[in-house]
């Protein structure tokens, strides 16, 4: 069988590029451009180097990053009175806590989240988004992930409707958001996690399976029904290369098509969150709404 290697750096090239379009337009209309203010708690590599793609973005296409780096021992109190300052910010129209906290905070990440404007909220995680995504309310702004899977899935023209997806990995932002929009696009949906007793179980009757747990090769050729597609979500560094959590090359000629990564989800992630981010900026700025 022949696998298709779904690209998600070719598509995130074609949506910066539109979104660099769309931001030379405000521009010849004398609208100031877009801004995104990200905060960093602390300095776990893996979100530093996140962050620096976030700002690259940005820049590449003409909205404002603001670089917000706290400490690890910042106060939750600090924090909150930071977000607080932003949402009353007439000129910052996204807001992004990079995840996961710090460990002293950690379990303060909802708290945190719930104290962002939803307006300002880029990365839909606020229960409002949050919420209105789940209902299915048309519009609503989607977690990055979500909405990049969905974008590559439509334009490499895999439908979902009717079919079985396995979804791994029960997280706040991806497992749980996607799992919610692929029951509203009707595909029948089983959520694996943690807890999971047996994990081929499951994925080795889905016509699709996304994996999002951040353990490396975790899914294996043994565990996918030949011809399904395999949708990889994870992003580790192991001894200094990046891997997700499919072993890649055992899915070559067994699945009908896969993200690889690098350059599969990952890139999509980045330009969703551009997109949110004007998406933002215009409802605040044009449109009103
Ligand atoms: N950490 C890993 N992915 C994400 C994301 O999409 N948004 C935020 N805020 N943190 C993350």
């Amino acid at each position: 069988m022949e696998t298709k290697i779904l690209s998600g750096r070719e598509l995130s090239k074609k949506i910066l590029e539109n979104s660099r379009k769309k931001i030379k337009e405000f521009e010849k209309k004398g609208l100031r451009n877009p801004s995104l203010a990200v905060i960093l708690v602390g300095d776990d590599p893996a979100s530093e180097i996140y962050v620096a793609r976030k700002h690259e973005a940005c820049k590449e296409v003409g909205i404002n990053s603001l670089d917000i780096r706290l400490p690890a021992n910042t106060s939750f109190e600090e924090i909150r009175e930071k977000i607080k300052m932003l949402n009353e910010d007439e000129n910052v129209d996204g807001i992004l806590l990079q995840l996961p906290l710090p460990r002293s905070l950690r379990e303060k990440t909802l708290e945190l989240i719930r104290i962002i404007n939803p307006e300002k909220d880029v990365d839909g995680f606020t229960p409002f988004n949050f919420g209105s995504m789940a209902i299915g309310i048309e519009g609503a702004i989607m977690p990055c992930t979500v909405k990049g899977i969905l974008e590559l899935l439509r334009y490499y023209d895999i439908n979902v409707e009717g079919k079985d997806c396995v979804v791994i990995g029960a997280s706040n932002i991806a497992g749980k958001p996607l799992a919610n929009v692929l029951i509203n696009l009707f595909a029948t949906v089983t959520v694996c996690h943690i807890k999971t007793r047996c994990l081929s179980k499951h994925t080795k009757h889905a016509d699709i399976v996304i994996s999002a747990t951040g353990v490396p090769h975790l899914i294996k050729r043994e565990m996918v029904k030949e011809g399904a597609v395999v949708i990889d979500v994870g992003i580790t560094r192991v001894n200094g290369k990046v891997v997700g959590d499919v072993d890649f090359e055992s899915m070559i000629g067994h699945a009908s098509a896969i993200t690889p990564v690098p350059g599969g989800v990952g890139p999509l992630t980045i330009a969703m969150l551009i997109e949110n981010t004007i998406d933002c900026y215009t409802r605040r700025n044009v449109t009103g709404k």
